[in-house]
């Protein structure tokens, strides 16, 4: 039996587990803080859902859809993005549900793509949205919370790249005169796009070959032909963006690789990564993507953060990642009695709320300091016959070793306070 996970997917053991776990906790508390809820949507859909809404041209739907029938013959596919399914559930729920809809996620992506550090074929992602409001202090609010979540773990090499892609009423205009230079420029162009342009030539400035860049940067700028409705709604942006204290530079090649944007269309970047997993989040508005799930105008804006590439950006700055806390104490019971005693106190223990445990098992003393030590206690607490007689516990800061006795009925006071830190006992 083949042990290793599945091309493109990850096993998440300690402390990898507890990384990952880590993100997930802050995520929530600082979506919860600035009043986003939490929503899960299943983890596959119709598959209409995606290709209708992602774009018939984008990667996602034509290369990277884990696509399958199932028993009755519906197409049916494995999530590759939340912002779709989340609008669906929205509005089929409208009525009972706030506006603004202000949701988080915390999920697992599905993406068929050639694997390599920072692209995988299952990766997690942290997700906000806010429906039904085109203001643009909407769209600062979701940048600023995807920007405290990354400052919050301590990185500083970020950069956030902003743009502003129209409407359906600017953009037709230039996407025509987009295809004009593209058609002038056609024989520079990689050969997927040599053939393809035409049918969505934005494309063309979000691909990442050298070629199409050097095109696309003397291309024709949206951000110069927006309509006034529009560049008056990227300056709010820009306002609210101000306001937070967030710097960012233009980059009017930046489109997003999935067709529902309108209007604002932002990155954050991680210079220090390649340009293929430098990407730490993406997001921007999508005002008309209720309409084509057949629904009301609902406006809206989001981001997607890819955390697997979060946790690169940590390492590649040389900043620890957080980690779930681990045990407080391991109870080392040595002897029958001593290991009777020990499960009394890890009940006691984690009755108030400390992180206990102990083994199963009867084994020496060094063996069961060494299980606490592969636990991560913080703390072994030993009964041996010494303690039991003395009715008292010794209490060993694993860090350093340091060992001190107290009154057993005094352990879990001790820890509760921290006071554990302290020789004083
Ligand atoms: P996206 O740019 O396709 O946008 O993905 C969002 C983020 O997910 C990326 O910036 C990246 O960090 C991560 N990601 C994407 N694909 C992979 C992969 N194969 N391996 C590892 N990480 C990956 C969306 O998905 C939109 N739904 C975001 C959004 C929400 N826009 C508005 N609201």
């Amino acid at each position: 039996m083949e042990l290793r996970p599945p091309r493109g997917t990850l096993d998440l053991l300690p402390p990898q587990g507890s990384r990952i776990r880590a993100l997930y906790d802050r995520a929530a508390a600082l979506a919860r803080l600035h009043g986003y809820r939490y929503v899960e949507t299943p983890g596959f859909e119709a598959t209409e859902l995606f290709s209708a809404t992602s774009g018939e041209t984008s990667d996602v739907v034509t290369k990277e859809m884990y696509t399958f029938a199932d028993r009755k013959g519906r197409s049916l596919t494995l999530r590759p993005e939340g912002t779709a399914p989340v609008m669906r559930a929205y509005l089929g729920a409208m009525q009972e549900q706030p506006s603004p809809f202000k949701a988080y996620y915390l999920t697992r992506m599905y993406r068929y793509s050639r694997p390599q550090e920072g692209r995988y074929r299952e990766h997690r992602q942290f997700g906000i949205e806010v429906f039904g409001t085109e203001d643009p202090g909407a769209d600062a609010e979701v940048i600023t919370v995807g920007d405290a979540f990354l400052r919050g773990l301590g990185l500083t090499r970020i950069e956030l790249q902003l743009n502003s892609i129209g409407d359906e009423v600017c953009r037709p205009a230039y996407r025509d005169e987009l295809v004009a230079f593209l058609q002038d420029n056609r024989d520079r162009l990689t050969d997927e796009h040599k053939d393809r342009f035409q049918d969505n030539p934005l494309r063309v400035l979000d691909c990442k070959d050298d070629a199409c860049r050097a095109v696309a940067r003397e291309a024709p700028r949206i951000t110069e032909r927006l309509c006034d409705p529009c560049r008056t709604h990227f300056e709010g942006v820009h306002a609210g963006l101000k306001e937070a204290g967030l710097s960012w530079t233009i980059e009017p090649t930046l489109v997003r690789g999935l067709d529902y944007y309108t209007r604002t269309a932002f990155e954050f970047v991680s210079p220090g990564l390649s340009l293929q997993q430098a990407t730490l989040f993406g997001g921007g508005r999508y005002d008309g993507l209720a309409e084509v799930l057949g629904g009301p105008h609902v406006p809206g804006v989001g981001f997607g953060m890819g955390l697997e590439r979060v946790l690169l950006a940590l390492e590649q700055e040389g900043i620890g990642a957080p980690e779930e806390p681990g045990l407080a104490v391991f109870v080392v019971g040595v002897g029958d009695a001593g290991r009777a005693r020990a499960h009394d106190l890890v009940r006691e223990l984690r009755e108030a709320g400390l992180a206990a445990d102990t083994s199963f098992e009867d084994r020496p003393l060094k063996a069961q300091l060494k299980m606490a030590d592969r636990a991560g206690a913080a703390y072994a607490a030993i009964v041996g016959e010494r303690e039991l007689e003395t009715g008292s516990v010794t209490l060993r800061r694993m860090s350093d070793g340091d060992q001190r006795e107290i009154a057993a009925g005094r352990l879990v006071g001790t820890l509760a306070e921290g006071r554990a830190e302290g020789t004083d006992g």
